[in-house]
């Protein structure tokens, strides 16, 4: 059976899947944003196993445990820094989104939640990252592997993108 891909409007850490993604830099050491709530509910464990991962480059992506959280795993993945789309941004992008999904099938995660990878900070036009994440979930969720895709909308505007975007064929 396809993957069931659905848009919340939730708090990522609070979301009972088995992994949640992180939109971290390529320290791995925290930040602020989705990654600071992520190491706050985590707890300091989850630092502690960050410290041992010698960071992680733009489009790739690494796996701990989730510690304190609901979630299992933390898969960390990060983003590109919008420059304009020219830099390889979009494709940098997809590749968070493919390296996730492929980093979760070794692990036997089967439900997982992505926030929208580079849309704060890292300042991605919404759209066109709502975009690439919808098309990136969509292409592995025709097998049967996963059971759950969540895409975690931290307000009403960015639900409202994604619901559209999947509406879409
Ligand atoms: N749950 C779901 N979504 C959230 C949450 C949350 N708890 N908190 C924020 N968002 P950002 P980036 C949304 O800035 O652009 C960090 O400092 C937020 O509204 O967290 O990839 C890292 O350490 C936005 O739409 O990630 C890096 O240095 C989206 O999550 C840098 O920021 C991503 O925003 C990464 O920047």
């Amino acid at each position: 059976m396809a993957a069931q891909i659905e848009a919340v409007q939730a708090n990522i850490v609070t979301l009972k899947v088995d992994a949640i993604v992180n939109a971290a830099n390529t320290s791995l050491l925290g930040g602020g944003g989705v990654d600071g709530a992520i190491h706050r509910a985590a707890g300091p464990a989850l630092l502690a196993e960050c410290r041992t991962l010698n960071g992680c480059k733009t489009g790739h992506a690494k796996i701990t445990r989730g510690y304190q959280l609901p979630a299992k795993h933390v898969i960390h993945t990060v983003g590109p820094v919008w420059q304009g789309g020219r830099a390889g941004e979009p494709a940098l992008l997809a590749s968070c989104y493919q390296q996730s999904l492929a980093l979760a099938t070794k692990h036997g995660v089967k439900t997982i939640a992505f926030p929208a990878i580079s849309c704060g900070v890292y300042g991605y036009p919404l759209e066109q990252a709502v975009a690439i994440a919808v098309r990136a979930c969509r292409a592995v969720a025709r097998d049967d592997y996963f059971q759950k895709i969540v895409f975690a909308c931290f307000d009403a505007n960015m639900l409202a993108l994604y619901q559209a975007e999947l509406a879409q064929c």
